[in-house]
């Protein structure tokens, strides 16, 4: 039985994956860089600046840019992402999300939200979620990001449950690689491609038995 649930927030708890994707185009396009889906899979968990390192890599572009150039574009991609989540209401919340943290709720089984997002506080307030999760991690705190399991074990410490009893869900593989080398049961929410590290795939959460997880 699962004593604590650790969720990654974009493309678990609500569609923002796709915001990014969107933002992320939309800047690498203003500086000459393409970059399709398939691509984009790579950047999924990936903290902003190593996201905009990683296309510049892709790009080609990786020494045309001062620190400082790139801190302003992370920040562009940033205001293009913010404006994006203007549009995000709770109408947005992921199907089968809210009936897991409402059962954990009443079985009094903690919830935090382990996404390398600065944003994610400001989301899951929007949402109307906020109630529900005991902790949120800073990813700021962090030394290492996914998939280094750093930011699941900082979770699960602080809702004071022992990793191997938490159950995590991701949608991206460097979410996966970061819960199992925590040694957390990972859940795979499956966007596009298979996650085939996660101990469990799903399409949608609404696929999850409550009934399992929690007794
Ligand atoms: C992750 C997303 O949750 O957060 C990444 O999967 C994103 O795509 C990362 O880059 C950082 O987000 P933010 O909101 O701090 O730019
Ligand atoms: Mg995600």
């Amino acid at each position: 039985m699962a004593k604590g649930l650790l969720f990654d927030l974009d493309g678990v708890i609500v569609d923002t994956a796709g915001y990014h994707y969107i933002a992320w185009k939309k800047l690498a396009n203003e500086i000459g860089i393409q970059f399709d889906e398939e691509f984009n899979q790579s950047l999924k968990g990936i903290s902003r600046i190593e996201s905009l390192e990683r296309i510049l890599v892709h790009g080609n572009k990786q020494d045309s840019f001062t620190h400082e150039d790139k801190q302003k574009l992370a920040e562009t991609k940033n205001s293009y992402y913010l404006e994006l989540l203007n549009n995000i209401t709770p109408n947005d919340i992921l199907p089968g999300v809210l009936h897991i943290i409402e059962c954990a709720k009443k079985e009094n089984i903690p919830c935090a939200i382990a996404s390398a997002s600065q944003n994610a506080p400001a989301i899951v307030k929007k949402l109307g979620i906020a109630d529900y999760f005991k902790a949120i991690v800073d990813p700021k705190t962090l030394k290492k990001g996914k998939p280094d399991p750093e930011i699941f074990l900082k979770a699960a410490e602080l809702i004071h449950v022992p990793p191997h009893m938490c159950i995590g869900f991701e949608d991206a593989i460097a979410g996966i690689q970061s819960l199992k080398k925590a040694g957390i049961y990972a859940i795979g929410v499956i966007a596009e491609g298979p996650l085939p590290e996660a101990d469990l795939q799903v399409h949608s959460l609404t696929e999850i038995d409550m009934n399992i997880i929690l007794k």
